[in-house]
């Protein structure tokens, strides 16, 4: 049995899709079972990151299990209930290096990685880059109004599609020769803001403009959707990303044999998001 967290969020919906076509037996942690459509019969069960007594129980009879990071979560705790539940390893999403050096998001998934090493556990790290389904944020003032506001058109990214993520997360659930392995993941070419804004007003048809905002400007609407905190790393990244190359790194093929998806196919794949 191996359990999936974060089950009906984007990577985890597709990591059991990818669990259940394997064949394989599939518990979906969630805190809402009752509304979760889970595909290929996944069980639902009830269960809080943050209180790891209600996990408790979807960890029994559990094999190996995806942990998805929640802030806040405390893992320590969870993995203490997942040893004495007898799980034999741990698949833990985690996060590449980020540019501009370590900051609080990047530090927080060290800090898991950590936690997850000192449990015992045998373990996988999946380390992808920025999502490309983070470019989804871009959806309403496209829909509005064919424009991206953004501080930093020439910040380079080598974004990953959720699909890959998704994809390498299931590879180690399902074969235990992974235990040690660490993956790092981007997608296939590093791409400048307005390269993919552009890239999206041809899957889209039509073109898109670009409106460059201040980084007060940029922080203001980031604050919106992010803790502070948060919005400064971001802005830290996006910064430190601008005159530089993205690297690309090998984990999608290291772990599926693979190439990872482009950000084209991505953008042809979410068009109706941006319509
Ligand atoms: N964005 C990036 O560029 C990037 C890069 C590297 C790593 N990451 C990591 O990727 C994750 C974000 O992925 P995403 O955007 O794909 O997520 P998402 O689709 O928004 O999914 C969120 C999931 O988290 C679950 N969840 C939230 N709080 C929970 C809690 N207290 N207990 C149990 N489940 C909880 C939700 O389940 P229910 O609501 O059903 O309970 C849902 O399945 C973050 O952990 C982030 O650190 C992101």
């Amino acid at each position: 049995m191996i359990l999936v967290t974060g089950a009906t969020g984007r990577i985890g919906g597709r990591v059991i899709h990818e669990l259940t076509t394997a064949g394989a037996a599939v518990r979906a942690l969630t805190r809402r079972p009752d509304e979760a459509r889970l595909p290929g019969g996944a069980a639902a069960m009830l269960g809080d990151l943050r209180v790891p007594a209600s996990v408790g129980a979807a960890f029994e009879g559990v094999d190996v299990a995806y942990l998805f990071p929640v802030p806040g979560w405390p893992l320590a705790d969870l993995l203490t209930h997942a040893r004495k539940a007898g799980v034999r390893r741990i698949v833990l999403l985690s996060s590449a290096s980020l540019p501009g050096g370590p900051n609080v998001i990047e530090r927080q998934h060290r800090a898991n990685e950590d936690a997850v090493r000192a449990s015992g556990l045998p373990w996988t790290f999946v380390r992808p880059t920025a999502f490309m389904a983070n470019d989804l944020s871009w959806a309403p003032a496209i829909r509005a109004e064919d424009t991206v506001r953004n501080a930093f058109p020439d910040a380079s990214l080598a974004p990953v599609d959720e699909h890959d993520v998704a994809a390498v997360v299931a590879a180690a659930l399902l074969d235990d020769d992974r235990v040690g392995h660490t993956y790092e993941l981007s997608g296939p070419e590093p791409l400048t803001t307005v390269e993919r804004v552009a890239i999206l007003g041809e899957a889209l048809g039509r073109p898109l403009r670009f409106t460059k905002l201040s980084p007060l400007e940029f922080q203001t609407a980031l604050v919106a959707d992010h803790p502070p905190v948060i919005a400064d790393a971001m802005i830290g990244v996006l910064a430190a990303a601008t005159d530089a190359t993205a690297p690309i790194l090998p984990g999608v093929h290291q772990a599926t044999g693979g190439p990872p998806g482009t950000y084209a196919e991505w953008a042809d794949r979410h068009a109706d998001h941006f319509r």
